[in-house]
């Protein structure tokens, strides 16, 4: 393990975040709660940043912080107010082996432990290792953010653990914290082996900012209920990311006796980069995603990456970059030599995830010709199945889409009658698709844009807030698309490769 030690202007930390749909400084909500009042700030002072990396125990992956004010491995201090809140769980290698965790306490605590185990009962009586609970430690960081105004700011606390060397197919029990301050006992699955033809379920979402008429959290609910194996999030989590008083209500958002922490303990949640967390420290640090950091370089961290589950392979990508170059460039590069090693017998099903559009009916955010030319051609090459964007805050469907005109517009390939596309092959039962769906199921909270269907690219739209449910079995898929106020189906999709 190693700190690299850099010295920034804490100013720095809150320059323009790009928004472009109207976000605005003064626009975050106010009542959400923290731990302690923030100490008065000079936001122009500087303070040293540092970064932390190792290899958590077990696991074959470095993990890696992004610069934060403080950093290591957790300690034994026990602060005033030490309990976890905002537990949350991702993959953070092989998805089959190993779970990571992320929570937040109070500045001071910075132990960073997890005892889980097969038992629920010993797991949630135990206060250490036992003969059926294991412990294992994990980093811990600080970060300097805005908390409700541009001219105030707050430390925050974060917590990181993975958990590696796991059977597959495995309901695991877990608490976080440390002895004498344990969060509740949770349970997470690990996926299926890789290739797996079990039947599993995934639910894709975006834009949950601003949490209008607490749809955020009506819907944690029901996709936890509906029995997801994993949530897939293509961005735009809050509406000022910079602003800590917005990530406590994205976590502590609650119905009732639910609260969104049962899901997202419970349902490995990935995130995408949408304009809106826009790689704020908060984004990176608050979410624990698979890195490929090679030695003496960093790889892409947490910017973009992919992961495997069951017979399918996700890349994760990321449309909100600093240098537009990127996109078109080492993005590009990784996304096509990612794609190029996917073995498509081990995972015949192949999704992107990203914030903004390549393909959408709605005025509010036109499609990207950007993205376009420097990702659909090798969507095409490698006949992803389905990307799932964000951004635009409706729920959106394409028509099959494979090629491009001279003047960068989609070209509709050859349908089934639902609108899903068509496979041939040699002798039938599979091949690639004729043509890549474009998904945006975008409105788990942000507020309704104008709806509209008048494209030849669009297949349906609904301008409802809403959420996705995709179930694979084997070779099947069905898209089930919900409004979340009603519980109504709002779009179904079946077909088979
Ligand atoms: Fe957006």
């Amino acid at each position: 393990m190693r700190r690299v030690t850099l010295l920034l202007l804490a100013a720095s930390l809150f320059t323009g975040c790009g928004d472009d749909d109207g976000a605005s400084p003064d626009s975050g909500p106010a009542d959400a709660g923290v731990d302690a009042a923030p100490a008065p700030r000079d936001l122009g002072q500087e303070r040293e940043l540092t970064v932390f990396d190792y290899v958590p125990e077990g696991c074959s992956g470095t993990v890696r912080t992004p610069e934060v004010v403080e950093a290591g491995m957790g300690g034994e201090t026990l602060g005033a107010a030490p309990t976890p809140d905002h537990v949350h769980v991702a993959i953070g290698e092989e998805a089959s082996t190993t779970f990571a965790v992320n929570w937040h306490t109070d500045l001071a605590t910075d132990v960073t432990q997890i005892l889980y185990g097969l038992d629920e009962d010993a797991v949630d009586a135990a206060d250490g290792a036992t003969d059926e609970v294991a412990v294992r430690s994990g980093h811990t960081l600080v970060y300097e953010t805005r908390y409700e105004t541009l001219t105030d700011s707050l430390d925050v606390r974060i917590h990181e653990v993975h958990v590696c060397g796991l059977e597959p197919s495995t309901t695991y029990y877990y608490k976080v914290g440390g002895p004498g301050a344990w969060s509740e006992t949770f349970d997470v699955a690990t996926a299926p082996v890789l290739g797996s033809t079990e039947p599993w379920t995934f639910a894709a979402s975006g834009d949950s900012r601003n949490n209008t008429a607490g749809v955020w959290q009506l819907a944690q609910r029901q996709i936890l209920e509906a029995g997801a194996d994993l949530h897939v999030f293509s961005g735009d989590a809050v509406n000022l990311s910079a602003l800590q008083t917005e990530w406590d209500a994205f976590f502590e958002a609650r119905e009732g006796d639910f609260q969104v922490q049962d899901a997202l303990a419970r349902i490995p949640f990935m995130v995408s980069n949408g304009n809106h967390d826009n790689l704020r420290v908060n984004y990176l640090a608050q979410f624990a995603m698979p890195q490929d950091i090679s030695e003496g370089e960093g790889g892409q961290g947490e910017e973009w990456y992919s992961f495997d589950y069951a017979n399918a392979h996700f890349v994760v990508l990321n449309d909100t970059v600093e240098d537009d170059a990127t996109i078109s460039g080492p993005e590009a590069d990784w996304l096509r030599a990612d794609l190029a090693a996917v073995d498509r017998d081990v995972t015949p099903w192949v999704f992107a995830v990203h914030h903004r559009n390549l393909y959408t009916c709605m005025s509010s955010h036109s499609p990207s010709g950007q993205l376009r030319t420097a990702w659909q051609p090798i969507y095409d090459e490698f006949a992803v199945d389905v990307v799932f964007q964000g951004h635009n805050h409706v729920y959106e469907r394409s028509r099959p889409i494979r090629g491009l005109t001279a003047t960068n517009e989609g070209v509709v390939a050859a349908e089934g009658a639902g609108g899903e596309p068509t496979f041939e092959a040699p002798g039938g039962g599979s091949g690639e698709p004729s043509g890549t769906l474009y998904f945006t199921a975008a409105a788990i909270g942000a507020p309704l844009y104008e709806v509209s269907d008048a494209c030849p690219t669009t297949r349906a739209a609904q301008g409802v807030a809403n959420y996705l449910m995709v179930d694979v079995d084997d070779r099947s898929i069905t898209f089930t698309a919900r409004n979340i106020e009603t519980g109504a189906v709002i779009d179904e999709l079946t077909y088979s490769k």
